[in-house]
């Protein structure tokens, strides 16, 4: 029995195993060692409604908790990102008497602590409890809760339809969409906007980025899977527009069926997407055989390296680099140590492979001779204040989309 789609109840082809991975952000003490939880990474494409997604599903308990270590603020470029955002979204209801505007994972409050300044009414849903916590402490009003379609309609009733629902890298971890859809359904507004950013599955496939595949991701969508998604629910795809962020996301804007006339740029995409062959068996093979080498070249310039005796020090302890190290075998034999700036996952080590995480300040002291950048989304960010790092004679290592050393 293949896979069933979780959009459609189509039958989903597998086209790329990463084998046993961990939770990617479950970053362990000696302790956690023995208990650790594995599943298996796979990617399969609905024959029906074209939607790529995991064969296999991990608990939302087990990733969102109390604890989930990833902060939004961690990144200048993001921070700047969600305040330009927000200002956005804030002049698209400025007509509204008034506005309410609604975050599903609003996480740190990095987007909502700019609508609580214009003293905009607002919501977020968070239920990662700590990161909740932070958002609270910037004044922001967060629902420590699940979004879905039971939790969306206690808000309308309380608070009344949502003009504005947004979501950034947070649509594309929640499996069961059905109960989503209906959450938005019941809470947006009549002529209310519900706009949502996620990696792009064409940027991934252009780029080779197997690395944005893991637990927490569970969907990877095209502005065709999105159009065919929202339509089971009487929404409209209405606008779409590329992003440069976390190596190439796409804006989706969606509306009730009928309100708004969608943008060319929704044709545009769908006919590029078409082009590009996103939904056709020979493509995503393509992808995992080039997925294959570039696994092959990094693990023979890592081993090179080990027997030169040169040290290689991981730059950024992201969830995507959880795929990375465990597809590719890559421990602390190969990787020294991983550094990065959240004090949530200093001391601690990555899943899976258990290399050791250190805090940034550990990067220039002293500077290895190469340093392999896992957070290659923020690479402009990272190299502008890393600059002493190549002064000293140090060399980047990047795999995507294509392993290099620069
Ligand atoms: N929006 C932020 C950003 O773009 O940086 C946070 C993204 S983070 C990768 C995903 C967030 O979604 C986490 O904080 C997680 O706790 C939250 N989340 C997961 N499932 C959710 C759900 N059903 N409703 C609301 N938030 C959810
Ligand atoms: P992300 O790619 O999922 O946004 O995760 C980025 C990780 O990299 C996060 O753990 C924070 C860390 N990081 C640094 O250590 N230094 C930096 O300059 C930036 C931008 C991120
Ligand atoms: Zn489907």
């Amino acid at each position: 029995m293949p896979p069933i789609c979780q959009i459609c109840d189509g039958a989903v082809e597998e086209f790329l195993d990463l084998g046993r991975q961990p939770l990617s952000d479950a970053f362990l003490t000696e302790q956690d060692l023995a208990g650790e939880f594995f599943y298996r990474l796979a990617v399969g494409v609905c024959r029906s409604c074209t939607m790529v997604q995991l064969v296999e599903q991990v608990p939302r308990d087990l990733m969102f908790h109390e604890d989930y270590p990833y902060y939004s603020s961690g990144s200048s470029v993001m921070r700047e990102h969600f305040e330009t955002t927000a200002r956005a979204l804030l002049a698209r209801c400025a007509d509204e008497p008034d506005p309410f505007v609604v975050e599903i994972g609003s996480n740190d409050g990095v987007l909502l602590k700019t609508v609580k300044a214009a003293g905009v009414r607002h919501l977020g849903f968070e239920p990662s409890g700590k990161v909740a916590a932070a958002a609270a402490e910037h004044g922001v009003r967060v629902l420590t809760d699940f979004f879905d379609a039971e939790s969306a309609a206690a808000v309308q009733h309380n608070d009344g339809p949502a003009d504005v629902i947004f979501a950034a890298n947070t649509i594309c971890h929640i499996p069961y969409m059905r109960s989503i859809l209906e959450g938005v359904d019941r809470l947006l507004a009549a002529d209310g906007i519900f706009v949502f950013e996620d990696p792009y599955f064409g940027d991934i496939v252009a780029k080779t980025s197997f690395d944005q595949i893991y637990d927490e991701h569970f969907f990877f969508f095209t502005a065709r899977s999105v159009q065919a998604m929202v339509a089971g629910f009487g929404l409209e795809l209405v606008d779409v527009e590329r992003l440069p962020v976390h190596g190439g996301e796409v804006r989706y804007t969606i509306a009730r069926a009928g309100a708004r006339p969608p943008s060319d740029a929704v044709g545009a995409l769908i006919e590029a997407e078409r082009a590009q062959g996103l939904a056709d068996l020979v493509t995503l093979r393509r992808f995992a055989a080039d997925t294959a080498r570039v696994r092959a070249d990094l693990q023979a310039l890592l081993r090179r390296l080990r027997e030169e005796g040169q040290q290689v020090v991981g730059y950024g302890a992201t969830a995507k680099s959880a795929t990375v190290t465990n597809f590719c075998g890559i421990d602390s034999d190969l990787v020294s140590f991983v550094c990065d700036t959240t004090p949530a996952k200093q001391g601690r080590l990555t899943p899976g492979t258990h290399i050791p995480v250190r805090p940034a300040e550990a990067f220039a002291d002293p500077y290895p001779p190469y340093a392999l950048l896992f957070a290659w989304n923020h690479a402009d960010e990272i190299m502008a204040k890393e600059q002493g790092f190549r002064e000293s004679g140090g060399r980047w290592i990047q795999y995507v989309p294509e392993v290099h050393v620069s």
